[in-house]
Protein backbone atom coordinates (compact mmCIF):
# COMPACT_ATOMS: atom_id res chain seq x y z
CA UNK A 1 0.00 0.00 0.00
CA UNK A 2 1.39 3.43 -1.04
CA UNK A 3 2.61 5.38 2.00
CA UNK A 4 3.55 8.66 2.61
CA UNK A 5 5.95 11.35 5.01
CA UNK A 6 4.02 13.78 6.72
CA UNK A 7 5.77 16.52 9.20
CA UNK A 8 4.28 18.55 11.78
CA UNK A 9 6.54 21.25 11.58
CA UNK A 10 7.92 23.23 14.94
CA UNK A 11 4.57 25.92 14.51
CA UNK A 12 2.27 23.26 14.25
CA UNK A 13 3.76 21.53 17.74
CA UNK A 14 3.89 25.00 19.19
CA UNK A 15 0.39 25.54 18.39
CA UNK A 16 -1.50 23.19 19.95
CA UNK A 17 -2.53 21.39 17.13
CA UNK A 18 -1.30 18.38 16.17
CA UNK A 19 -4.36 16.79 17.70
CA UNK A 20 -6.50 18.36 15.15
CA UNK A 21 -3.94 17.52 12.42
CA UNK A 22 -3.55 13.86 12.99
CA UNK A 23 -7.21 13.54 13.52
CA UNK A 24 -7.67 15.12 10.07
CA UNK A 25 -5.39 11.88 8.53
CA UNK A 26 -7.74 9.04 10.74
CA UNK A 27 -11.00 10.71 10.18
CA UNK A 28 -9.96 10.51 6.36
CA UNK A 29 -9.08 6.83 6.61
CA UNK A 30 -5.48 6.69 6.17
CA UNK A 31 -3.60 4.40 8.58
CA UNK A 32 -0.87 5.37 11.14
CA UNK A 33 2.25 3.27 10.48
CA UNK A 34 5.17 5.62 12.28
CA UNK A 35 5.01 8.69 14.52
CA UNK A 36 7.76 10.38 16.70
CA UNK A 37 8.33 14.05 18.14
CA UNK A 38 11.74 14.88 18.08
CA UNK A 39 14.36 17.44 17.42
CA UNK A 40 15.87 17.84 14.11
CA UNK A 41 19.27 18.60 13.63
CA UNK A 42 20.84 21.16 11.03
CA UNK A 43 22.50 17.89 8.98
CA UNK A 44 19.00 16.35 8.28
CA UNK A 45 16.75 19.58 7.79
CA UNK A 46 19.60 20.55 4.99
CA UNK A 47 19.15 16.86 3.69
CA UNK A 48 15.58 16.82 3.56
CA UNK A 49 15.02 19.95 1.81
CA UNK A 50 18.07 19.44 -0.22
CA UNK A 51 16.29 20.38 -3.67
CA UNK A 52 16.00 23.82 -2.80
CA UNK A 53 19.55 24.40 -1.51
CA UNK A 54 20.54 27.86 -3.18
CA UNK A 55 17.53 29.37 -3.12
CA UNK A 56 16.35 32.60 -1.05
CA UNK A 57 14.50 30.68 1.32
CA UNK A 58 16.62 27.96 2.11
CA UNK A 59 18.53 28.86 4.97
CA UNK A 60 15.33 30.24 6.88
CA UNK A 61 13.22 27.26 6.14
CA UNK A 62 16.59 24.89 7.45
CA UNK A 63 16.73 27.46 10.97
CA UNK A 64 12.84 26.94 11.34
CA UNK A 65 12.78 23.52 11.05
CA UNK A 66 14.99 23.35 13.67
CA UNK A 67 14.26 25.68 16.07
CA UNK A 68 12.35 23.56 17.78
CA UNK A 69 11.00 19.69 17.89
CA UNK A 70 8.21 18.54 15.41
CA UNK A 71 6.44 15.39 14.80
CA UNK A 72 7.16 12.98 12.06
CA UNK A 73 4.83 10.29 10.35
CA UNK A 74 4.31 7.83 8.30
CA UNK A 75 0.70 7.27 6.53
CA UNK A 76 -0.39 4.62 4.36
CA UNK A 77 -3.31 4.54 2.04
CA UNK A 78 -5.29 4.80 -1.51
CA UNK A 79 -3.33 7.45 -2.95
CA UNK A 80 -2.41 8.85 0.33
CA UNK A 81 0.88 11.08 -1.48
CA UNK A 82 -1.43 13.05 -3.51
CA UNK A 83 -4.61 13.72 -1.04
CA UNK A 84 -2.42 14.15 1.89
CA UNK A 85 -0.99 17.60 -0.67
CA UNK A 86 -4.65 18.66 -1.31
CA UNK A 87 -5.48 18.38 2.41
CA UNK A 88 -2.31 20.41 3.12
CA UNK A 89 -3.45 23.11 1.02
CA UNK A 90 -1.04 25.90 -1.17
CA UNK A 91 2.60 26.45 -0.10
CA UNK A 92 1.82 29.44 0.75
CA UNK A 93 -1.26 29.46 3.20
CA UNK A 94 -2.42 32.71 1.83
CA UNK A 95 -3.42 31.09 -1.23
CA UNK A 96 -4.98 27.50 0.58
CA UNK A 97 -7.98 26.60 0.26
CA UNK A 98 -10.31 27.91 3.71
CA UNK A 99 -10.61 24.21 4.64
CA UNK A 100 -7.33 22.87 4.21
CA UNK A 101 -4.96 22.42 6.93
CA UNK A 102 -3.01 25.42 5.90
CA UNK A 103 -5.89 27.18 4.95
CA UNK A 104 -7.21 26.79 8.39
CA UNK A 105 -4.52 27.06 10.67
CA UNK A 106 -2.06 29.31 8.56
CA UNK A 107 -1.36 32.57 7.39
CA UNK A 108 2.46 32.34 6.28
CA UNK A 109 4.33 31.07 3.54
CA UNK A 110 7.78 30.67 6.38
CA UNK A 111 5.64 29.37 9.02
CA UNK A 112 3.01 26.97 6.95
CA UNK A 113 2.77 23.92 9.53
CA UNK A 114 2.82 20.72 7.79
CA UNK A 115 5.61 19.26 5.38
CA UNK A 116 3.99 16.33 2.71
CA UNK A 117 6.11 14.35 0.51
CA UNK A 118 5.04 15.54 -3.26
CA UNK A 119 6.07 11.86 -4.85
CA UNK A 120 5.66 8.11 -3.90
CA UNK A 121 9.80 8.61 -4.91
CA UNK A 122 10.24 11.93 -2.37
CA UNK A 123 7.77 9.48 -0.05
CA UNK A 124 10.34 6.73 0.28
CA UNK A 125 13.16 9.02 0.37
CA UNK A 126 11.91 11.17 3.24
CA UNK A 127 10.63 7.98 5.17
CA UNK A 128 14.02 6.11 5.33
CA UNK A 129 15.85 9.90 6.32
CA UNK A 130 13.45 9.97 9.45
CA UNK A 131 12.66 6.25 10.25
CA UNK A 132 14.26 2.77 10.43
CA UNK A 133 12.45 0.38 8.03
CA UNK A 134 11.39 -1.34 12.19
CA UNK A 135 9.98 1.67 13.12
CA UNK A 136 7.64 1.58 10.16
CA UNK A 137 4.92 -0.73 11.53
CA UNK A 138 2.59 -3.64 9.74
CA UNK A 139 -1.06 -4.18 11.30
CA UNK A 140 -4.59 -4.96 10.71
CA UNK A 141 -6.65 -1.84 11.27
CA UNK A 142 -10.68 -1.84 12.02
CA UNK A 143 -12.47 -0.91 9.20
CA UNK A 144 -10.50 -0.89 6.46
CA UNK A 145 -12.56 -3.07 4.32
CA UNK A 146 -15.19 -0.49 4.31
CA UNK A 147 -13.02 2.28 2.54
CA UNK A 148 -12.37 1.01 -0.70
CA UNK A 149 -14.05 -2.91 -2.83
P1 LIG B 1 6.93 21.06 1.88
O1 LIG B 1 5.84 20.03 2.04
O2 LIG B 1 7.36 21.69 3.18
O3 LIG B 1 8.09 20.54 1.05
O4 LIG B 1 6.24 22.25 1.09
P2 LIG B 1 5.84 22.29 -0.44
O5 LIG B 1 6.25 21.02 -1.14
O6 LIG B 1 4.42 22.70 -0.50
O7 LIG B 1 6.75 23.49 -0.94
P3 LIG B 1 8.26 23.51 -1.41
O8 LIG B 1 8.85 22.13 -1.39
O9 LIG B 1 8.32 24.29 -2.66
O10 LIG B 1 8.95 24.39 -0.26
C1 LIG B 1 9.48 23.77 0.90
C2 LIG B 1 9.23 24.65 2.11
O11 LIG B 1 10.09 25.78 2.05
C3 LIG B 1 7.82 25.24 2.23
O12 LIG B 1 6.91 24.37 2.84
C4 LIG B 1 8.08 26.45 3.10
O13 LIG B 1 8.22 26.04 4.47
C5 LIG B 1 9.42 26.90 2.60
N1 LIG B 1 9.28 27.91 1.54
C6 LIG B 1 9.02 27.70 0.22
N2 LIG B 1 8.97 28.85 -0.44
C7 LIG B 1 9.20 29.82 0.46
C8 LIG B 1 9.29 31.23 0.40
O14 LIG B 1 9.14 31.84 -0.65
N3 LIG B 1 9.56 31.90 1.58
C9 LIG B 1 9.75 31.22 2.75
N4 LIG B 1 10.02 31.93 3.87
N5 LIG B 1 9.67 29.91 2.86
C10 LIG B 1 9.40 29.22 1.75
MG1 LIG C 1 8.19 20.19 -1.01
Amino acid sequence: MEKTFLMLKPDAVQRGIIGDIVSRFEKKGFKLVALKLIQVDKTLAEEHYKEHKGKGFFGPTVEYIISSPIVAMVWEGKNVVSLAREMMGATNPANAAPGSIRGSYAVDISRNIIHGSDSVESAEREIALYFKPEEILVYDKAGETWLSE
